[in-house]
């Protein structure tokens, strides 16, 4: 469990079981817990629920046919498993999926009010996305559909502050992105945390990056969570690294549980 949570749990997963077309069972037991103004991180490999996850707190899931068929999830105390993405939005959780998804036609402006609609768009709201994201605000008024990768993750990002969120849900920011963009959108990340204490739960496949911007991480593993700790006790962890240094040769990389100094830990086995 994260170590400050005296602060009070804000997002709380009990035991959650993830289902898409009735049939289709992904999520299988997860457990996780994000504090008042921490980043707490997601890591693990292709398909191994991550993504489901997120769309599961964000209600996202119902989009695919997806539901929680078992646990709970809790926001500030309250069930939402069983609410609409439009609840969720209203009661402040705004995920940014994969893949930066912006209105193409749309200008970098006009993407930005989008993610304020529900918040009614105003004046400060653009100011603040701006002053974190000054690239945004040079670039305003281009098509959204004709910015670069980089650009295109700060738009959605810029777009979900937009929705003025008590926890971010954020899908792979780094995806593709090159090691200077990836640096940059970071730091504002950190920053978004550390001078709002915004929550945010991250999901990287980047566990380096993740970790260095996390207090806590859980690892997930064919929809279940195989470890968990504190940042800085996974960044020295043997099996965490030499797990995530096959990352850059998906062919031959191990499965977590496979690997040799993986230590089995009691409650794992229930
Ligand atoms: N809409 C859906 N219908 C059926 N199965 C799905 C659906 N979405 C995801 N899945 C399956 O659920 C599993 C987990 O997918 P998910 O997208 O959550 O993984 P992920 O950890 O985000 O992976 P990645 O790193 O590739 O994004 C995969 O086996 C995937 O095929
Ligand atoms: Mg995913």
């Amino acid at each position: 469990m994260p170590s400050n949570m005296e602060n009070g749990s804000l997002l709380k997963l009990n035991n959650i079981e993830v289902m898409y077309h009735r049939v289709i069972l992904v999520l299988k037991g997860v457990s996780l817990q994000v504090p008042q103004g921490s980043v707490v991180a997601l890591l693990g490999a292709n398909g191994a629920g991550k993504s489901t996850t997120l769309k599961a707190i964000s209600g996202l899931l119902r989009h695919e046919d997806g539901a929680v068929t078992d646990g709970s999830i809790e926001f500030l105390g309250q069930r939402i498993d069983k609410r609409s993405g439009e609840d969720a939005a209203r009661m402040g959780i705004v995920q940014v999926i994969e893949g930066r998804r912006v209105f193409e036609h749309l200008s970098v402006e006009e993407n930005l009010r989008v993610g304020g609609h529900l918040r009614g768009t105003n004046k400060r709201g653009l100011e603040r996305v701006y002053a974190y994201f000054p690239r945004l605000a040079q670039i305003r008024a281009r098509q959204a559909g004709l910015c670069s990768g980089g650009e295109q993750q700060m738009l959605v990002i810029g777009r979900a502050l937009m929705a003025q969120p008590k926890l971010l849900l954020l899908d792979e920011p780094s995806l593709g992105l090159a090691p200077l963009m990836i640096k940059e959108i970071f730091e504002i990340i950190t920053r978004l945390n550390q001078d709002e204490g915004l929550p945010i739960l991250l999901v990287e496949q980047n566990a380096k990056l993740a970790l260095r911007v996390a207090s806590y991480a859980y690892v997930l593993e064919n929809g279940r969570v195989v470890m968990d700790g504190q940042a800085e006790q996974l960044k020295e962890n043997a099996d965490i690294k030499e797990f995530y240094l096959g990352l850059t040769d998906v062919g031959t990389r191990k499965s977590f549980r496979e690997v040799k100094h993986y230590k089995r830990r009691k409650r794992w086995l229930t």
